[in-house]
């Protein structure tokens, strides 16, 4: 070894440390949504439009005072954009809310004008459209969404004792 030896030795444990820190959290934290690929979330538009504009709006601005139940005492659609909480869910929590529907999802029978989407939606399908509705979000509000989605990932792992 030449004087550059415990040099050259030193980068590469700390190049091959740094990498296996990088690798460790791809592997580790699963994106559920893929906000950031363009034939997805073009899948994931069209879906919306087809199945949820209706009553989540063009704009995913939702219906008029979402929050107060109308007279037949059901929640009006929610907005999906920042002014509401869709991004306050993980995306694993969105992915089983749009499968089994709010009726399911809430028991005790509650009531929703919002129908449950397996068997009527693909697995693929249901993911592009939450990844399109995530597209949509600014990069802090996908930020934090992402942070969210770590978090539930640890708990996760946790609570199955990994
Ligand atoms: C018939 C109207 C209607 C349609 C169509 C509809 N929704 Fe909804 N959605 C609602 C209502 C109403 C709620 C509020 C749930 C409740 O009743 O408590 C809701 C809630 C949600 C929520 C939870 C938001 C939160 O902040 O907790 C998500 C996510 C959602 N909808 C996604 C979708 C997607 C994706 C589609 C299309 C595949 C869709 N919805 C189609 C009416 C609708």
């Amino acid at each position: 070894m030449g004087r550059l030896g415990p040099w050259a030795v030193l980068i590469f444990v700390a190049l091959v440390g740094g990498a296996m820190v990088l690798f460790r959290q791809a592997v580790e934290i699963p994106s559920l949504l893929k906000p950031t690929d363009r034939s997805v979330v073009e899948l994931g538009k069209q879906v919306y439009a087809n199945n949820c504009m209706v009553c989540h709006g063009e704009q995913l601005q939702g219906q008029p005072n979402w929050q107060q139940r109308d007279a037949n005492g059901l929640l009006p659609a929610p907005p999906h954009d920042a002014s509401g909480h869709t991004w306050h869910h993980p995306s694993a929590y969105l992915i089983e809310f749009v499968k089994r529907g709010p009726v399911q999802m809430v028991g005790n029978g509650y009531q929703s004008a919002m129908g449950g989407y397996a068997g009527v939606l693909t697995d693929d399908e249901i993911v592009a459209v939450l990844s399109y509705i995530k597209s949509t979000w600014s990069a802090r509000i996908q930020r934090a969404h992402n942070q969210m989605d770590e978090r539930f990932f640890e708990a996760q792992q946790k609570a199955q004792g990994g």
